[in-house]
C-alpha cells in the first residue's frame, strides 16, 4: 500500500447525504477510485452504497471495500423511542431486540457500522445529549451497553444484518461544564472510573467493534489526544483491540482546544493517542505526511492503525461479500412486525409520573375528549433527535392515535400555541374546547431539536407560551371538575413542578418514535399498563442540578432540624421524581425481603428475594430495584448504588416473588488507591420501586474476608 492508500483507510468522510457537524465534505468519488478514502458516513440506500462500493472494489488499485457508517441511534427508518426513553424499560432483552431490528433495517440500506450505543452517563438535564444516553447511573449504563452492542453486532459480525457497534463518547462527556455541550469537563479520576468508565468496560466485554472519543477535554486533555485513557486504560486495562474512530472533525479541533499549532501536530497527537480513523477532519490525509517528515509519528504507527481498520472490514465480511448488506430488500411483513415492535417498546417507555384519583386509564369511550397543545398533532417531532433518514411522514401523532383507539369518542383538537412561539392568541380556543370535553389531554414539551447534540438548555420549563396555555386549560378544567392528563415530550427531564402539582396525571413520553400516537393511546386507553421507570431524576429546580441518587453523604448530611447541614433554603434536596419512579395501573406492595447469606465473602453470590402483591384492579408490571449502601468503608461511599433490577407482571390480587442474584464481586469499590477492593464490614441491601429511600425495604449483612 502507498502512504496515500494507507491514509485513505484511516479517513472517513461524509458523502453529503446528512450533515451531523460542520459541512466539510466534497465529492468522494474520485478519492474512492484513487483509494484515498476508505470509509464513508451519512450515506445510505443500497443502490447508492453499491454504486460507490463497486468503484472501490472494482476500479481502485487495491480493491479494498468501503465501510459505510451512520448514526443508527434509535432505529433507522422505523424509529424506536430515543435511548433515554428506551432505558426506562429496564429490559435488556428489549434493548437488544430493538438494536438488532435497527441493524437489520440499516444493513438493508448498505450500512455496516453504527455510531451507537451512546453510553454517556448524564446527571445534568441541561445537557441535550442526555436524550441519547442511558441516564444517570453507571450500572444501568453498563447493562444498556452490553445489550445494545450484542443487539447491533449479533452473534456474527460478518452476517448481512450485523452492524459494527461504536461505543461512544469515550469518556466522561456527560458532566460538561454548566450542562453546555462541548464545554470542558473537569472531574476527579475517581468519578471517571466509578461513574463514566463502567458502561465502556461493559461495551468492550460485549465485544464492541469500535470506540469513539468524546469531543471534550478532561482536565485539559482532549479525549481525542488522551494517550492515558485511550492507550493505557481503554486498550491496556480494558483490553480493547478494535478501532478507535474520532468524532466529527475532532482531530482538527485539537487546534481550537489549543493543544495543536496546526493540522500535522493535531494529526500526530491523535495518532499517538491511538485514534485509527479520522472522521471528517482530513487531518490524517493532509497532516500525517507532514507529521512523518517532522518525526512526530512513525510509519509503524500508521501501519498498526491500517491493520486494525482492515481487520474490522474483514470481520464485517466486506472483503468476501462487499455487496451483501443491501443485497436483499426486506419483506413488507418484516417491516410491519418491526412497526409493531416499535409500538410495544414505545408504550413500555412511557413513564406515568402522576395519576391522581386514577384518572388513567380513560373510562371506556368518553363522549368527548379534547387534545390540546402544540405536540398533539406534531408528526415530525415524534421522531426525536438523531433520526437520520428522511421524514417519511408515517409517524403516528397523539391525535391520530387517540382517534384510532377511541372511534366512538369525539376527539377535539386545539394546538393553542406553538412549541416555542410568543403568540398566545390560540389559548382562548383551547379554553373553549375545555367546556365541551369530559377529559383533557394536554400535549406539551420540547421540539425534537431542543435536545440531542448542540442542544443544551439553561431553562428546563416548557418553552414558549406553553405554560400559559396549560395554566389556562387547567384553570378552566378545574372550574368544571374536568380531569387533565398532561403528556410531556422531551429529550430530558423537565423542571415542571407547577404542572406536576396541578395536572391530575402526568405521562413522560420523551420522543416515542414512529408509533408514538398508537403507543400513547394504548396506555391512555388501558390496553397497555404503563411500566416505564425514569432513568434520570426529575429536578424540582435547575438549581438542584446535578441531582442524582448516588451522592456521597458528606460530613453534614441534610437534617431539617439542624441549620448547619447540606440543604437549600428554598427547595428540598430531593428531586421532584426520583430515579426509577414510574406508576402503573396496578398497585404493588413489597414485603418479606430475604437476603442471604448473612455473611458474604467475595467468592459467593448475594441472593435477594422479595414478595410482591398487586393490590390494584388491573394487571401490571412492577420493576424492583436492588441498591446497596456501604455504610463504613475506607472511602466515603454513595448513599445508594444500583446493583440490580427485575420485573414481574401480576394479575389483580396476585402475589409473586422477585429474586435477584448478584456476584459479591459487584460489591467491590475503588479503594484509596483507585484499585478495586472488597472490604469486610456491614453493608445495607435495599430493595424497592425507586431510589426514593422512603419506599425501600432494607436489611444489613456483613461482608467477610474469603479467608
Ligand atoms: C456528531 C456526534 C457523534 C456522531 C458523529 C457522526 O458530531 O458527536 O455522536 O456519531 O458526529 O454523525
Amino acid at each position: 500500500m502507498t502512504l496515500a492508500e494507507k491514509l485513505g483507510q484511516l479517513t472517513m468522510t461524509a458523502a453529503g447525504y446528512a450533515v451531523t457537524g460542520p459541512v466539510i465534505a466534497g465529492d468522494s468519488t474520485a478519492a474512492i477510485r484513487a483509494g484515498t478514502i476508505g470509509n464513508l458516513l451519512n450515506l445510505f440506500g443500497a443502490d447508492r452504497v453499491h454504486e460507490l462500493q463497486r468503484i472501490a472494489v472494482e476500479e481502485s488499485r487495491l480493491g479494498i471495500p468501503l465501510l459505510f457508517a451512520l448514526d443508527v441511534i434509535h432505529g433507522h427508518r422505523t424509529l424506536f423511542p430515543i435511548p433515554l426513553a428506551e432505558a426506562a424499560l429496564f429490559d435488556p432483552a428489549a434493548w437488544a431486540l430493538s438494536a438488532s431490528e435497527a441493524a437489520a433495517e440499516a444493513a438493508a440500506d448498505g450500512i455496516a457500522m453504527t455510531f451507537a450505543p451512546m453510553l454517556d452517563v448524564s446527571r445534568d438535564p441541561r445537557w441535550g445529549r442526555s436524550a441519547e444516553g442511558p441516564g444517570e447511573d453507571p450500572w444501568l449504563g453498563a447493562q444498556v451497553a452490553q445489550a445494545k452492542v450484542r443487539g447491533f453486532q449479533g452473534p456474527e459480525l460478518a452476517a448481512a444484518q450485523a452492524l459494527a457497534a461504536v461505543a461512544k463518547h469515550y469518556c466522561a462527556y456527560g458532566p460538561v461544564t454548566a450542562g453546555r455541550d462541548y464545554a470542558s469537563v473537569d472531574i476527579s479520576e475517581r468519578s471517571v472510573r466509578e461513574v463514566h468508565l463502567p458502561p465502556f468496560a461493559a461495551a468492550v466485554r460485549a465485544g464492541a467493534a469500535a470506540v469513539m472519543p468524546a469531543f471534550t477535554d478532561l482536565a485539559g486533555i482532549p479525549l481525542t489526544a488522551h494517550r492515558e485513557l485511550l492507550q493505557d486504560v481503554l486498550r491496556g486495562e480494558l483490553g480493547f483491540d478494535g478501532v478507535i474512530v474520532s468524532d466529527y472533525n475532532a482531530i482538527a479541533e485539537l487546534i481550537r482546544h489549543g493543544v495543536a499549532a496546526d493540522l500535522p501536530q493535531a494529526a500526530a497527537l491523535a495518532l499517538n493517542a491511538g485514534v485509527d480513523i479520522d472522521m471528517m477532519a482530513n487531518a490524517y490525509r493532509a497532516g500525517l505526511p507532514v507529521s512523518l517528515e517532522r518525526g512526530l509519528v512513525q510509519p509503524a504507527q500508521i501501519d498498526r492503525a491500517v491493520h486494525r481498520v482492515l481487520t474490522l472490514k474483514q470481520r464485517l465480511g466486506l472483503f468476501d461479500h462487499p455487496y451483501q448488506r443491501g443485497a436483499v430488500r426486506e419483506a413488507p411483513a418484516t417491516l410491519a412486525a418491526r412497526r409493531q415492535l416499535a409500538r410495544t417498546v414505545a408504550a413500555q417507555s412511557l413513564v406515568l409520573l402522576r395519576n391522581e384519583r386514577s384518572v388513567l386509564p380513560l373510562a371506556d369511550s368518553p363522549r368527548c375528549l379534547a387534545v390540546i397543545g402544540p405536540l398533539a398533532d406534531a408528526a415530525a417531532e415524534m421522531r426525536g433527535p438523531w433520526a437520520m433518514t428522511p421524514d417519511d411522514g408515517t409517524q403516528v401523532t397523539v391525535l391520530a392515535g387517540l382517534r384510532s383507539a377511541l372511534p366512538a369518542t369525539e376527539v377535539l383538537h386545539v394546538a393553542g400555541v406553538e412549541i416555542d412561539g410568543a403568540d398566545r392568541s390560540g389559548i382562548a380556543a383551547a379554553v373553549r374546547a375545555v367546556a365541551q370535553a369530559e377529559i383533557i389531554v394536554l400535549c406539551l414539551g420540547e421540539a425534537a431539536g431542543m435536545s440531542g447534540e448542540a442542544a443544551s438548555r439553561a431553562h428546563l420549563d416548557l418553552p414558549g407560551q406553553q405554560r400559559a396555555l396549560a395554566q389556562a386549560v387547567i384553570d378552566a378544567a378545574r372550574e368544571r371538575r374536568t380531569p387533565v392528563v398532561a403528556i410531556l415530550f422531551s429529550g430530558r427531564p423537565l423542571v415542571v413542578p407547577w404542572l406536576a402539582e396541578q395536572a391530575d396525571a402526568v405521562l413522560a413520553a420523551w420522543f416515542p418514535g414512529s408509533e408514538a400516537g398508537h403507543a400513547i393511546a394504548d396506555v391512555l386507553s388501558g390496553r397497555v399498563s404503563p411500566c416505564g421507570r425514569t432513568p434520570m431524576a426529575w429536578p424540582r429546580a435547575v438549581g438542584q442540578i446535578p441531582v442524582y441518587f448516588a451522592q456521597r453523604p458528606g460530613g453534614r448530611p441534610a437534617d431539617s432540624n439542624n441549620h448547619f447541614t447540606s440543604r437549600y433554603l428554598d427547595v428540598p434536596n430531593e428531586p421532584l421524581f426520583a430515579f426509577g419512579h414510574g406508576l402503573s395501573y396496578g398497585r404493588f406492595r413489597l414485603s418479606n425481603l430475604q437476603v442471604s447469606p448473612r455473611q458474604l465473602n467475595e467468592r459467593e453470590r448475594l441472593e435477594v428475594r422479595v414478595d410482591v402483591l398487586n393490590e390494584g384492579s388491573r394487571t401490571a408490571r412492577e420493576t424492583v430495584f436492588l441498591f446497596t449502601h456501604d455504610v463504613l468503608a475506607s472511602v466515603s461511599r454513595p448513599l445508594l448504588e444500583l446493583k440490580g433490577f427485575a420485573a414481574i407482571e401480576l394479575q389483580p390480587g396476585e402475589r409473586g416473588t422477585v429474586t435477584l442474584s448478584v456476584p459479591a464481586t459487584e460489591l467491590r469499590f475503588l479503594g484509596l488507591d483507585l484499585r478495586p477492593v472488597f472490604e469486610a464490614g456491614e453493608i445495607e441491601i435495599l430493595v424497592g420501586p425507586s431510589a426514593d429511600r422512603r419506599h425501600l425495604l432494607a436489611q444489613t449483612i456483613e461482608l467477610i474476608d474469603a479467608g
